[in-house]
């Protein structure tokens, strides 16, 4: 279900669409059901619908197998009426989670007991005890206590005495298919909201003499929902807290478990140590002994054994991974772009922006400089404030530096050209042709002598 308004974002963006944990809300849930490779994944869709269907990605991975499908409910008269919609949809023969768009954190495994106990024929509700549970449908059982599940109240049509239940209704179910069409077709709106509410199927279990089973769980991240930005972003924090912890479980030093930050998967080998304030994105793994320094940002990455990120490096491979070879030093203040790949013992200094180049075991390039789309050999040095011209406006060209090569300060290479092996150029050349192997090369625009030059001398 994810056609409700949430105007409590007071945001244009529809509300699934916020993102946790570098994820759209909706993205997680969807990803969930892929988990437990649903046949179908129905997405109901109301406010923001043309937005949300365009958003959503298909999940990747095994249990993906599933295409995703949407219905739209226009207007939103309940949950009921939402689920109404999807009916068409669900093939009888199966069983129907409902979960909702906005409570990103549900565990698969959490679900796949929800789906046990259902077990083809009963109706099993996802329940939580709060010592706070104003707003939630409670869980009326028969003599209270833990009697059968007899109904779920919602609060605003609740009596005193049941408001004080504490055990709610989380808004997940499992139901078999072709017993919830039937109780949804059903549904009426006579109650406080004047809604169609799904809540209701379980009295009408209840008539039928389907047994309902709860599954209580005391976890409250996997059942939370997010109807404002405080709560976004208390949910973010739980969140990362929870990858932090077990990070720190396989072993990773974390500086600071409060300050640290994963969008995506992150993979560690043994003895990774974190600092402050670090940010990954996507897909990044990190190899045995990776250090990784204060106000780094890391995305798409495979940073191998021993290399050391130094502060405020900015790592982003997009779609073509970034590679950093074992014992590679990288940072301060480095920007490593798509398709760069550096090999073992690399050293990549600070205002130093690497894109679609590969640079060979040992190359070092420390202070000022752009290397793109280049291959850069073995032991080159590569000099402060030196540049690959790669664009001529119009297409992007290849430098090569051979193995060996020093390349000076402030110099341009205008590509397409390639340096020989064990070549020097020398400071502030302009190379726009290809230099032979193990020679000199000086191509400076002008030279100015100052030679004869004297300070002159003050006048007294
Ligand atoms: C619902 C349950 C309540 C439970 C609570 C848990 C009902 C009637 N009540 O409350 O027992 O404790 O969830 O959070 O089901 N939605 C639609 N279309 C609609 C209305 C809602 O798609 O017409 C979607 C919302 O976008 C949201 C989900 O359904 O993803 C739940 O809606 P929400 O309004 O938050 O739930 P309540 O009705 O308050
Ligand atoms: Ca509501």
């Amino acid at each position: 279900m994810a056609a409700g308004k949430g105007t409590r974002m007071k945001s244009k963006l529809p509300k699934v669409l916020h993102r946790l944990a570098g994820r759209a809300l909706l993205q997680h849930v969807v990803n969930t059901a892929a988990e437990l490779s649903a046949r179908r994944v129905v997405v109901i869709t109301g406010h923001g619908a043309i937005e949300v269907e365009a958003a959503l990605a298909r999940p990747a991975g095994a249990g993906a197998t599933f295409g995703l499908e949407y219905v739209r409910q226009e207007p939103q008269l309940g949950t009921g009426h939402a689920v109404q919609q999807a009916a068409p949809a669900l093939p009888d023969d199966g069983v129907v989670v409902v979960l909702s768009g906005d409570v990103p954190l549900t565990q698969a495994d959490t679900l796949r007991v929800l789906i046990a106990a259902c077990g083809g024929d009963k109706l099993a509700l996802l329940t939580i005890a709060f010592a706070d549970p104003g707003g939630y449908g409670r869980i009326v059982r028969q003599g209270g206590g833990d009697g059968a599940v007899q109904a779920i109240v919602e609060h605003k049509d609740a009596t005193e005495a049941q408001r004080a239940i504490q055990e709610v209704y989380s808004g997940i179910m499992a139901v078999p298919a072709k017993l919830l069409k039937a109780w949804l077709a059903r549904l009426d709106n006579q109650n406080a909201q004047g809604e169609y509410y799904l809540t209701d199927v379980v009295k009408m279990a209840v008539a039928d003499g389907v047994p309902v089973v709860a599954h209580k769980i005391g976890d409250a991240l996997q059942v939370a929902g997010v109807n404002s930005p405080v709560q976004l972003a208390e949910l973010e924090r739980a969140y990362q807290l929870r990858t932090a912890r077990a990070l720190m479980e396989q072993g990773v030093r974390l500086a600071d478990p409060a300050r640290f930050d994963v969008r995506g998967e992150l993979q560690c080998a043994g003895d990774v140590e974190i600092d402050v304030n670090c940010i990954f994105e996507g897909r990044v793994e990190l190899g045995e002994g990776v250090k990784i320094g204060a106000n780094c940002v890391i995305a798409n990455a495979r940073i191998a054994a021993g290399a050391v990120i130094h502060p405020f490096t900015h790592i982003d491979g997009g779609k073509d991974p970034v590679l950093v070879g074992a014992g590679a030093l990288v940072g301060p203040f480095a920007r490593l772009r798509p398709g760069a790949r550096l090999g073992e013992q690399v050293h990549i200094g600070n205002f130093v922006e690497i894109k679609a180049s590969t640079l060979a075991k040992g190359a070092k390039a420390n202070h000022l400089a752009y290397i793109g789309d280049s291959q850069v050999g073995e032991r080159v040095n590569y000099g402060a404030g030196s540049i690959t011209a790669n664009y001529d406006g119009v297409n992007k060209h290849t430098t090569v530096i051979e193995h060996d090569v020093h390349i000076g300060s402030n110099c341009v290479l205008v590509a397409p050209v390639t340096i020989g092996a064990g070549g020097t150029v020398g400071a502030g050349s302009t190379i726009t042709r290809d230099t032979a192997p193990g020679v000199l090369t000086l191509a400076r625009a002008k030279q100015v002598s100052l030679s004869n030059w004297k300070r002159p001398e003050k006048k007294k």
